[in-house]
């Protein structure tokens, strides 16, 4: 009988490897009165102290932040909903740049304009990529939405057809089709003013839907709108009905990647949990399945609509066109298509809500432009007071009040002596 000696007990993982490599040798003395248990317990104590250790280690080594605990972070002190809030609370303590921990991942937190744009816009070649993201980037998304991926070679090919669509100057070619939906909005706001947010939504998805696929909504009841709003009931063929409800795209996607939000996040090894018992995975299942079927739809309706001619130039349409040359899939390029439809119609219906509330805008708006007709994109050099109202509804009430989905670096970085 040979008993595991203290002189094994050097750290944890040594201890189990040299059970595990010697298994023949050594046998363990359950009886009562062996030296087995003790040395059990010193083994956890060390492999403890190990961690605080290392922990320490790793958290003085970060920008500053509040302490946190061993394996489990800052989580228990994020609150679910609003996390900003506390978020603010921390950069007003510590500074500009602070440090929290979500379980063992760390997470940096840029708290004045100043920091982010030194870091995300100056130093983007390695600020740009994205953290793992896995409730919604492989439940959700499986990997296709561009905004939730790695800065790779995939995510190269999703950007260069979104540049392509929307980079400054092809923009500015959509203010045809802006003006037009904006009069129609006039329109509607003066039939109905009670329903302005229904006017503004239908504005949005018009614009987008437009530039995306060819096609005009004439109002958010339309299935094209619900389906995206998740709203839909039988005009659409859609799998079994989601938990998820009253969401757009964007904002599901933005709730699902709040930092803290997600135990697995943290702790992706729940993924191995037997697939029943991943509890948090269900609504983005869900949701999955009927993102798939809803973008191929989308998808092979441009392309049947390309072979009759009857549908104006757009982004689908040129990205059919190249579908060959692109080197992704028929779904990837599916939902290259649909990012502008998942990105852009509550994030702008959001924030026209906040912008209708500008009074002193309006008085503007009368002397400049008068009463005879609507202002248009070539005023706006005349309109100091409404740009700046516009600059500030972004600033005052961001839509994204994370700035979106999180960054990663790709490399260490220094910043201010941090
Ligand atoms: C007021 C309206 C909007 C706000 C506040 C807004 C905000 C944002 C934010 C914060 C991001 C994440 C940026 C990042 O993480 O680097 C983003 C990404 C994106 N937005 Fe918007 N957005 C708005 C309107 C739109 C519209 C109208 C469209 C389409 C026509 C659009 C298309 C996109 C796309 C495609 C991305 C992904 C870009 C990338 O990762 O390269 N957005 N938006």
């Amino acid at each position: 009988m040979t008993y595991i000696t203290s002189s094994m007990i050097s750290s944890a993982l040594c201890s189990v490897m040299a059970m595990a490599g010697t298994s023949q040798r050594f046998t363990l003395d359950f009886s009562y009165g062996s030296t087995w248990f003790p040395h059990a317990i010193a083994v956890f104590l060390t492999f403890l102290l190990h961690s605080v250790m290392k922990w320490l280690y790793l958290r003085k080594s970060m920008p500053p932040g509040p302490l946190g605990i061993p394996w489990i972070g800052n989580r228990h002190e994020l609150p679910p909903v609003k996390p900003w809030l506390k978020f603010a609370e921390w950069s007003r303590q510590y500074g500009p740049v602070v440090s929290i921990f979500l379980g063992s991942t760390s997470v940096i937190v840029l708290g004045t304009a100043q920091a982010a744009w030194d870091l995300l816009e100056k130093r983007s070649e390695f600020y740009s990529s994205r953290p793992r993201s896995i409730i919604c980037g492989e439940i959700l998304s499986d990997g296709k939405r561009g905004l939730l991926r790695p800065n790779d070679g995939k995510w190269r090919k999703w950007r260069k057809i979104l540049h392509e669509g929307f980079h400054y100057r092809r923009a500015q070619t959509y203010q045809e089709i802006q003006s037009l939906e904006s009069k129609v909005m006039m329109r509607d706001i003066l039939q109905s003013p009670e329903n302005y947010e229904k006017h503004f939504q239908r504005f949005a998805a018009s614009v987008i839907t437009s530039v995306t696929y060819g096609q005009r909504v004439d109002s958010v009841d339309e299935w094209i709108v619900k389906e995206n709003m998740n709203e839909s009931g039988l005009s659409f063929p859609v799998v079994p009905p989601t938990r998820i409800t009253r969401s757009n795209d964007a904002l599901i996607v933005m709730s699902l990647s709040i930092p803290g939000k997600y135990l697995v996040e943290s702790w992706p090894w729940l993924l191995k949990l037997p697939h029943r018992l991943q509890w948090f995975r269900g609504p983005a299942d869900e949701r999955r399945r009927r993102d798939v079927h809803f973008h191929l739809y989308l998808y092979d309706d441009v392309k049947a609509r390309m072979k009759t001619g009857s549908i104006q130039d757009c982004l689908a349409s040129q990205t059919i066109s190249n579908e060959t040359q692109s080197g992704m899939t028929k779904l990837e390029l599916a939902y290259v298509i649909s990012s502008p439809f998942g990105a852009g119609i509550e994030t702008t219906t959001g924030t026209l809500v906040t912008f209708i509330l500008m009074k002193k805008a309006q008085a503007e708006l009368d002397s400049v432009i008068g009463f005879d007709r609507m202002p248009d994109f070539g005023d706006k050099e005349r309109l100091p007071y409404v740009n700046a109202v516009i600059k500030e509804t972004l600033r005052w009430r961001p839509i994204a009040a994370l700035g979106g989905v999180p960054h990663a670096v790709t490399a260490d970085d220094e910043y201010n002596g941090m």
